[in-house]
């Protein structure tokens, strides 16, 4: 979604606001710009349609100079993308906006301000933003005032930063709905949707809270004001992974950088929250014990990527725990009438905390009656965390990949932590074999990722084919579905997942030489049946490619591969067999030559629903 940039320096801020935007760019966009203040109190502005690159051309042809400036990328809501439509936005040419999210008032509002005389240059609801505050400015000429004046008329989710001429040193900043940090540097500050749009000048940063504003001044100030206009003081905080998690280093893609962090972030994942041979409830918070001693049921909401995690996490909860679990996206579960059983807990799985289906879906919860709130997550200090009674970070660091790949395998690894911390029989055998198990789980990634230069070689089977058919069973099921969304994210190419057992009830009737199916098939309980599917497949002349446990006796023939997976207990070969299906799919994307890391259409964080 759109990324801001803002920035209140000592120096020409054209290039910090540029580097922002680049580092932006992971968030998805299709048009960027800049608007900056120059000395003598005139603002500048430079817009282009397409990538940030196309915006640097221009301004390398006419750069903009200035101590204080605002930049944005943006992801079209209202408006076709054009440069018309990209931010930022004037109103009298004396003030300048960005904005993330969407103003469901903005059509009455614009009536309003079109019946006195405005005239609009873009069909953006932002530009109505632009126009109010630049109205209230001009009565008391106080900024901060003239935006909590706006605010209090718009509806919606927003992240905003606005500056104006006649208030040459200052830069106000709002959010509700979409995030917005502020980067504290030494007598200069910043405004971004994501720190890591900052790293290059700050690893210091004050993340607002909804609702809150924030006034930026000369010489170092910081003011943040919450819904209610009260001065308040909100929690510094330092960056800890560091520049490198903002660059590619000496890879190829971020997708493949993160497919290969897999391993360390695992073994992140895990430090502090084992003890012994067990799981410490301590890590879901100090009330944690307490609360899920109390839990009879559990419904998990999420989307995407982040859903099929707790998909996976629903055969673990009910086989492992025995606690009767229910697992919905965000988008349906928050507009149906939910009936919450008594003692239901309510966990949300998010990369990002800030989605805006999987919030709405936790608000709407707090209306039911559960138990409590649990958000797994991986960024800390996002709505999510901070409206949820218990959190579990996963500790991926940033995912700059659109295609989520990291974040979902710690996902799967901190639910496998819920599901033993939520156990019964706590302290068993069984728990003892599961925490050696995940101990050693970095190093049997390690292995799988050995997998990359054979399925590199069978991604060409599958970059000239329209579709493909994924199956799995059991915990494998879900981890078909995430290898097809996988695929068709960043290849474009046409897939879907089944549970192999629905085959023959609809599904084979596509099945034919130009149909490449994918089959996860670990040595478990299910692998007989799972084989007999196969042979279902075979005889219509399907093209099969089994990724199979080391152990598993599948005979390749011309018209069946077989890929061997290293082994591990049942329950973690979910989060193992991820591995080489995320490298398949980036494969087949660099074959075809989509952009791998910002696939067409798609943004990093969906905060609008
Ligand atoms: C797919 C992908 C998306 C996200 C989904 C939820 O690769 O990344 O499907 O999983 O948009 O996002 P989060 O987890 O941030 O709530």
């Amino acid at each position: 979604m759109c990324g801001i940039v803002a920035a209140l320096a000592a120096r020409n801020v054209q290039g910090i606001l540029l580097e922002g935007l680049k580092r932006l760019e992971y968030r998805g966009y299709d048009s960027a710009g800049m608007a900056v203040l120059d000395a003598g109190g005139h603002l500048h502005r430079q817009r282009a349609l397409g990538k940030v690159a196309a915006l640097e051309e221009k301004l390398e042809r006419a750069p903009l100079n200035g101590r204080i400036g605002i930049a944005h990328t943006r992801w079209a809501t209202h408006g076709k993308p054009s440069e018309a439509n990209a931010h930022p936005h004037l109103a009298a040419g004396r003030l300048a906006i960005v904005h993330n999210g969407i103003i469901e008032n903005f059509e009455p509002l614009k009536r309003e301000l079109e019946v006195e005389g405005v005239m609009f240059e873009s069909e953006t609801d932002t530009e109505v933003v632009a126009h109010l505050v630049a109205r209230a400015f001009e009565r008391r000429h106080d900024l901060l005032a003239a935006v909590q004046q706006t605010l209090a008329r718009i509806d919606g989710a927003y992240a905003l930063a606005v500056m104006h001429a006649d208030a040459p040193r200052e830069i106000v900043g709002a959010r509700k709905g979409s995030p917005l940090v502020v980067g504290v540097g030494i007598d200069e500050h910043f405004l971004a949707s994501d720190p890591l749009a900052l790293l290059q000048v700050t690893d210091r940063f004050v993340y607002l809270r909804e609702g809150d504003v924030v006034r930026l001044s000369d010489g170092g100030g910081i003011e943040v004001f919450d819904a209610e206009q009260r001065p308040v003081t909100r929690p510094l905080q330092v960056f800890e992974h560091g520049d490198g998690a903002a660059s590619r280093g000496d890879y190829r893609h971020f997708m493949l950088k993160e497919i290969h962090e897999q391993p360390a972030v695992i073994a992140a994942t895990l430090e502090g929250r084992l003890s012994g041979s067990h799981v410490l409830e301590s890590s879901f918070g100090v009330d944690a014990g307490a609360l899920f001693a109390d839990v009879r049921q559990i419904h998990i909401v999420a989307c995407g990527t982040s859903y099929h995690a707790g998909m996976v996490a629903r055969y673990w909860l009910e086989k492992l725990a025995g606690i009767p679990t229910q697992v919905e996206v965000a988008s349906e579960y928050r507009y149906r009438d939910v009936v919450v059983p008594q003692d239901t807990l309510f966990v949300t799985l998010s990369q990002s905390g800030e989605t805006a289906d999987t919030l709405a879906a936790l608000r709407y919860a707090a209306t039911l009656g559960y138990l409590g709130s649990l958000a797994i997550c991986n960024v800390p200090g996002s709505s999510l965390t901070r409206e949820s009674d218990l959190s579990l970070m996963t500790q991926a660091g940033p995912e700059i990949g659109v295609a989520s790949t990291k974040a979902f395998t710690t996902q799967l690894v901190s639910l496998l932590l819920l599901t033993l911390a939520l156990r019964r029989e706590r302290g068993d055998a069984r728990e003892a074999a599961l925490v050696q198990a995940l101990r050693g789980l970095p190093a049997v990634l390690e292995r799988a990722l050995e997998m990359d230069s054979p399925i590199a070689e069978l991604s060409e089977a599958f970059a000239e084919k329209h579709h493909a058919l994924f199956l799995g069973r059991g915990t494998q099921f879900p981890i078909a579905l995430e290898g097809a969304l996988k695929l068709k994210e960043i290849s474009y190419i046409h897939a879907e997942a089944y549970p192999a057992g629905e085959l023959k009830h609809g599904p084979l009737a596509l099945v034919d030489a130009d149909m490449p199916v994918v089959a996860v098939a670990p040595n478990d309980e299910l692998l007989e049946k799972l084989k007999s599917n196969l042979q279902e497949v075979r005889a219509r002349g399907g093209e099969l490619f089994v990724f199979a446990d080391e152990g598993v006796a599948l005979a390749a023939t011309d018209n069946l591969r077989v890929l061997h997976v290293p082994r591990v207990d049942e329950c973690l070969a979910p989060i193992v067999y991820t591995v080489p299906l995320q490298l398949l799919s980036y494969h087949v994307a660099v074959l075809k030559g989509t952009d791998v890391d910002q696939p067409r259409n798609l943004a990093k964080s969906v905060t609008v629903e």
